[in-house]
């Protein structure tokens, strides 16, 4: 079903891991999927919408009329996100971006040392990429729209919002990764979603949404980042 609220936008997301290289054949990384970001992508291509994908390495085909950007490090994507946010409605980030990369890359394999039980790996922080992309806009901008996700084992509302005014965004999906069968890698996720409302009498506004298929959870998410777009167009 068409949206007309979403016909014509620009939605920009990122999903899945990033890989950040140790030497040319290790490299860190994590579990993550990419089911929640896709998900996100194939709903706002249903509403209408223009989609950009930027994605870590998955192992998901591209939906159907998503543009697809594939990267590997959190360098790649955060200058793809950076480059492309200038002309987006909503940036939803979705990845799981790797917080460190090494410092220094290894020019050939990393050998294993005789007489050496430890090694050290000596790494740097990334960019916290959807930092970059809301602190990107004009003082008191809300456009692009700037939606993060967080996934969290203790303590979600807090942490989430936390992050949530740190970051600068102005929505936050926050799932509880602990919970057996939803989250990481799973088909199905509960999700709480806050997001900044200043008639609200603790400054934000939150919605519980129950267990469901990423997919169904992904159509609420948009739809509510279509409202808070609509809700902030309004003066
Ligand atoms: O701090 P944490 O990683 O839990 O925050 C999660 C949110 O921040 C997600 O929306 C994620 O995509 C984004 N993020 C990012 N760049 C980073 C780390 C996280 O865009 N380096």
């Amino acid at each position: 079903t068409v949206d007309t609220q979403a016909q014509g936008l620009h939605v920009v997301i990122t999903a899945g891991p990033t890989r950040e290289p140790l030497d040319p054949v290790r490299y860190l990384s994590n579990h993550s999927s990419g089911k929640m970001g896709y998900a996100l992508a194939e709903a706002a291509v249903t509403l209408g919408a223009h989609v950009t994908l930027i994605s870590g390495p998955v192992n998901l085909p591209c939906p159907a009329g998503v543009e697809r950007l594939d990267v590997q490090t959190a360098q790649e994507m955060h200058d793809a996100s950076m480059r492309l946010t200038a002309n987006c409605d909503i940036f939803i980030g979705c990845a799981a971006v790797a917080d460190y990369r090494a410092t220094r890359q290894a020019a050939h394999k990393i050998k294993k040392r005789d007489g050496e039980d430890g090694l050290t790996l000596q790494l740097v922080k990334n960019p916290d990429i959807i930092a970059c992309v809301a602190a990107s806009r004009p003082t008191g901008s809300r456009h692009p729209l700037v939606v993060g996700f967080a996934a969290e084992t203790r303590e979600l509302e807090t942490y989430a919002r936390d992050k949530l005014t740190r970051k600068g965004l102005d929505m936050i999906v926050a799932n509880d990764v602990s919970q057996a069968g939803l989250g990481f890698g799973a088909d199905d996720n509960a999700a709480l979603v806050l997001w900044l409302d200043s008639a609200a009498p603790d400054g934000t506004g939150h919605e519980q949404l129950p267990a469901q298929p990423k997919t169904q959870l992904a159509m609420h998410v948009l739809r509510h980042a279509l409202a808070r777009l609509a809700a902030g167009a309004t003066p």
